[in-house]
C-alpha cells in the first residue's frame, strides 16, 4: 500500500472529525468506546489513531483508523490526542479505513458490501480486485456487490459516448474526456447502433419525446437528434415548434427549456437555431468558445451539425462534450494553445459574458469582470486569433448586447467612455480582420423589468437596454496576400 506516513505530536480532539461518508461501519460500538475509556483511566496506552488532512475542513483532520479510541478520549475528558497523519496518495480514504478495520473487528456482512458500493460510487474506475483485496472479499462478491452500480454506469457512460461520437467530437478526444482507454472507447462506439433500437421503437408506438427521454435516460436533444434524421432544416425546425422567422428581427419571449441547462445568460435556443439554418448547412462543424449551459450543443444535435465546445466552468458528468478551457488574457496569442492542430470550424457562435453584467454569476476569472479597456482588448485579441485559425470561409455569430451604465443613470447624464454599443463592437471586429454580413435584432425581453423598476425608470428619466443583436461576420480578405 502506498502510503506516506508523519508521526505526529499530539493534536486537540477538536479539531479531528468523524466523516461518516469515509466510515465502513454502521454505526459507533458504544460498549466498545466504554471499555477503552475505562483503559484510558487507568493509564493503558492505546496506539496513535490515524488520520488524513481534511480535504475541505482547513486546519481540521479526519478520522481514517481509531474512530472508538477517539470517542473513548473524548469520553474522559481529554483535550488532545496522539496522532499519525496519513498521506493516502491518492488512495480511496474508505477502503484504507476499511482494510484497517479488518484486524480489530472485522467489518460486518452489510458494512462491507455497503463499504465496496460507496467506493465504487466514489470512484468508478476501481477494479473489483482492487476492492475486494483491500476490504478482505473476492473478486467474485465485489462483482455481485456492485452489479448493479456498474450498470447503470455502463448505461451512463455509453448515453455520454453517443452523445459526444454525434457531436462529431474525434475518438481520440472523447476517451481523454472520459477518462477511459481507445480500447474501451471503440466496444462502446459498436453498441451505438444497438443502443438506439429501444428509445426508436417506444417512439414509434406512440410514446412522446419527454416519456421517451425519462424511461431511457436519453436527453431530449439526443432523441431529437436521432428521429430528425436526414430531414431537411425546415422540417426540423417545423417538428422541433419554432416558428421559422424569414426576417432580421428575431424575437423569442423564452428560452427553450428543452435545450441548454438554467445558466447565467442562457440564450434561447430558438436564436441558436436561426444563427444555423441561415448560416451553415447540415453537418458542419460549429464551434463555441464560452458555451455555458450548452445550449449551442443541443441545438446542433437536433439540426444535425457537429459542435466542439469550451468554457472555464467544467461539469465532466453533466456536460462533457464541453471541454474545460480558460481563455487566459495575458497570453499574448493563442496559437498553441487548445486548438492547434483541430479541424477548423465552418461557424464560430460566440456568446460571451456581456460586459460587467452577472459578473458575480460566473467564474473569477471570466471575462465580465474585467475593466471596460481590458474587456474590449480582449476581444479584440480573440477575433484576431478566430481570424487567424479559422478557415476563409468561416462565418463568425457574433451575440451581443449594448452595455450603457443606465441603472441610476438619466438618459442626458450618460456618459460615452462608460458604455459599450454594438458600434465599439464593430469597431474591434474591422481592426481584427473580419466583416460586417448581417445585423440581427434579438431583443431581450422587457419583462424581467417589473412594474415598481419601470414606474422608478421612468420618473427619473432612465432608458434601459433590451437590444441585442447578432452581428455575422465573415473574413476580410488578406491584404498582405493579395
Ligand atoms: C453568457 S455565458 C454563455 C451562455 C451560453 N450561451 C448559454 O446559453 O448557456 C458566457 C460563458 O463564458 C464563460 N467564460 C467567461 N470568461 C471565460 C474565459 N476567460 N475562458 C473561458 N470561458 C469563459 C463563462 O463561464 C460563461 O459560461
Amino acid at each position: 500500500m502506498n502510503t506516506h506516513r508523519k508521526v505526529s505530536d499530539k493534536v486537540a480532539i477538536s479539531d479531528v472529525t468523524l466523516d461518516e461518508s469515509i466510515y465502513p461501519r454502521e454505526k459507533i460500538d458504544h460498549k466498545r468506546v466504554s471499555i477503552f475509556a475505562e483503559n484510558l483511566r487507568e493509564n493503558v496506552k492505546f496506539d496513535p489513531i490515524v488520520v488524513q488532512i481534511h480535504p475541505k475542513k482547513k486546519g481540521k483532520y479526519r478520522i481514517l483508523d481509531g474512530a472508538h479510541r477517539w470517542n473513548a478520549h473524548k469520553e474522559v475528558g481529554l483535550t488532545d490526542i496522539q496522532v499519525i497523519i496519513l498521506d493516502l496518495e491518492g488512495m480511496e480514504p474508505l477502503l484504507y479505513a476499511a482494510k484497517m478495520a479488518i484486524g480489530p473487528k472485522q467489518l460486518t456482512e452489510n458494512e462491507t458490501r455497503s463499504t465496496a458500493r460507496r467506493a465504487f460510487q466514489n470512484n468508478s474506475r476501481l477494479t473489483s480486485s482492487e476492492i475486494g483485496r483491500l476490504i478482505g472479499r473476492s473478486r467474485q462478491a465485489i462483482d455481485n456487490y456492485i452489479a448493479d452500480l456498474r450498470a447503470v454506469r455502463q448505461i451512463k457512460l455509453d448515453l455520454k459516448i453517443w452523445r459526444m461520437n454525434r457531436l462529431g467530437i474525434p475518438q481520440e478526444r472523447i476517451a481523454m474526456r472520459l477518462g477511459e482507454t481507445r480500447n474501451i472507447l471503440r466496444n462502446h462506439l459498436v453498441k451505438m447502433p444497438i443502443m438506439a433500437k429501444s428509445p426508436n421503437s417506444d417512439l414509434s408506438s406512440g410514446l412522446t419525446i419527454p416519456q421517451v427521454a425519462v424511461k431511457h435516460g436519453w436527453s431530449e436533444p439526443m432523441l431529437w437528434s436521432l428521429v430528425l434524421k436526414g430531414k431537411s432544416d425546415q422540417t426540423r425546425f417545423k417538428n422541433l415548434g419554432w416558428g421559422l422567422r424569414t426576417w432580421d428581427l428575431w424575437n423569442f419571449n423564452d428560452c427553450d427549456p428543452r435545450f441548454g441547462d438554467e445558466w447565467p445568460g442562457r440564450i434561447p435556443a430558438q436564436m441558436i437555431g436561426h444563427i444555423l439554418f441561415y448560416f451553415s448547412s447540415p453537418g458542419d462543424l460549429i464551434f463555441d468558445p464560452m458555451a455555458g449551459g450548452g445550449v449551442t450543443a443541443d441545438t446542433c444535435l437536433a439540426l444535425g451539425r457537429r459542435c466542439w465546445s469550451l468554457d472555464m466552468e467544467d461539469r465532466a458528468d453533466s456536460r462533457p462534450e464541453i471541454e474545460p478551457y480558460h481563455w487566459n488574457m495575458t497570453i499574448k496569442n493563442w496559437e498553441d494553445t487548445i486548438l492547434a492542430g483541430r479541424e477548423k470550424p465552418d461557424l464560430i457562435i460566440f456568446d460571451p459574458p456581456y460586459f460587467q453584467k452577472k459578473a458575480a454569476s460566473y467564474g473569477e476569472n471570466s471575462i465580465a469582470r474585467l475593466p471596460r479597456l481590458e474587456y474590449l482588448h480582449f476581444l479584440e485579441n480573440f477575433f484576431r486569433f478566430f481570424k487567424k485559425n479559422t478557415k476563409k470561409t468561416t462565418r463568425f455569430a457574433l451575440i451581443n448586447s449594448d452595455w450603457r451604465d443606465f441603472q441610476s443613470c438619466p438618459a442626458l447624464k450618460e456618459e460615452a467612455q462608460n458604455a459599450i454599443l454594438l458600434t465599439d463592437y464593430y469597431k474591434i471586429l474591422e481592426t481584427a480582420g473580419w466583416e460586417l454580413t448581417h445585423i440581427i435584432q434579438a431583443p431581450l425581453s422587457s419583462e424581467r423589468f417589473n412594474a415598481i423598476t419601470v414606474s422608478a425608470m421612468q420618473e427619473k428619466k432612465i432608458l434601459g437596454v433590451t437590444s441585442r443583436y447578432i452581428l455575422l461576420l465573415k473574413q476580410k480578405p488578406d491584404i498582405d496576400k493579395k
